[in-house]
């Protein structure tokens, strides 16, 4: 029963209850117009405190076409957290007006934070460099439709696998699926965590971590590439050392499977070139139309409305 929970991180979800969101996601997709009005006289509040596009809008965007109401700000800047309000008063406040809330935060558990001090249903929406788990149904729902499982697949993670909060997020909820190989493919100073390491090795997972995407490009069913994160550096010297560190372009893909499908939350930067986007294996503007749905399923469960 997903009434009334809170989303912090993947595993707060059972395969069966991510599976219910999915099917839900994908009933969404076929009759929209059903949906339409499910969430009327609803609210949901976005409290970003980091930029975004993609998340922020997407979940303003699934409110709407459920029929219900969004409010929120896009930056601490523009809210009391300026004048020095903490997470829990912030979220208490908002609690009073709005029935859910997605949150992003640059601080990790600022959401889970605010999910105890709650009692609407809290939405992480990216913590710093640890979870999203909207991120995760969204590419779960993409390669579902697109590759028509959730398992028996090998899947490379390419880039900044160190600060990337949707790869710590993807690895821990295809994690069990069935023989899902995972490879690896960053630069040494951009390696998983060693707690998604642990996961892996504790659920005898197959995985590998090598340096050079061309050399295991013809084992992948799905590419996930991403972004170094610039925001999360300390020290900008090593970001512009590390940051053209993988550049996706028609090139490196002529080993790769004619059904690999490519995905990229976004924003990208250089890492996969524009002329990749006309490739009919590139996936990453669908999955961001993905994003869209699985938060409508998402929000219509967490809410407990039905068609
Ligand atoms: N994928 C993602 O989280 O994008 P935004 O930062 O634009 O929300």
């Amino acid at each position: 029963m997903l009434k009334g929970k809170s989303l912090i991180e993947p595993m707060d979800l059972s395969v069966e209850e991510i599976d219910e969101i999915l099917g839900l996601a994908e009933e969404i997709i076929k009759n929209p117009e059903e949906y339409s009005q499910v969430c009327r006289g609803k609210i949901l509040a976005t409290l970003f405190y980091e930029p975004s596009t993609r998340t922020r809008l997407s979940f303003e965007a699934a409110m709407l076409r459920l029929g219900g109401n969004v409010m929120g700000f896009s930056s601490g800047e523009s809210s009391s957290a300026a004048k020095g309000e903490s997470v829990a008063d912030t979220i208490r406040t908002i609690a009073c007006y709005a029935d859910i809330v997605a949150m992003r935060h640059p601080k990790e558990g600022a959401p889970l934070v605010a999910a105890m001090k709650a009692d609407i249903p809290v939405i992480n929406a990216g913590d710093g460099g640890h979870q999203h788990p909207t991120q995760t149904l969204t590419d779960l729902l993409t390669i579902k439709t697109l590759k028509g499982k959730l398992n028996n697949f090998t899947i490379g993670l390419c880039g900044d696998l160190k600060f990337g909060r949707t790869v710590h997020s993807l690895i821990k909820a295809l994690s069990r699926y069935e023989n899902i190989n995972f490879i690896l493919i960053s630069p040494e100073e951009l390696v998983v965590p060693e707690y998604i390491r642990e996961i892996m090795v504790k659920k005898n997972i197959n995985f590998k971590e090598v340096e050079r995407l061309e050399n295991v490009m013809e084992e992948l069913d799905v590419l996930y590439m991403t972004r170094v994160q610039k925001e999360r550096f300390f020290n900008e010297a090593d970001y512009i050392r590390l940051k053209d560190s993988y550049i996706l372009d028609k090139e490196k893909l002529k080993n790769a499977k004619e059904d690999m499908i490519i995905m990229h939350p976004l924003p990208r930067v250089n890492e996969i070139s524009v002329e990749v986007d006309d490739d009919p294996r590139a996936a990453y503007f669908k999955q961001t139309k993905c994003g869209m749905y699985a938060r409508m399923a998402l929000i219509m469960k967490l809410l407990g409305v039905e068609k």
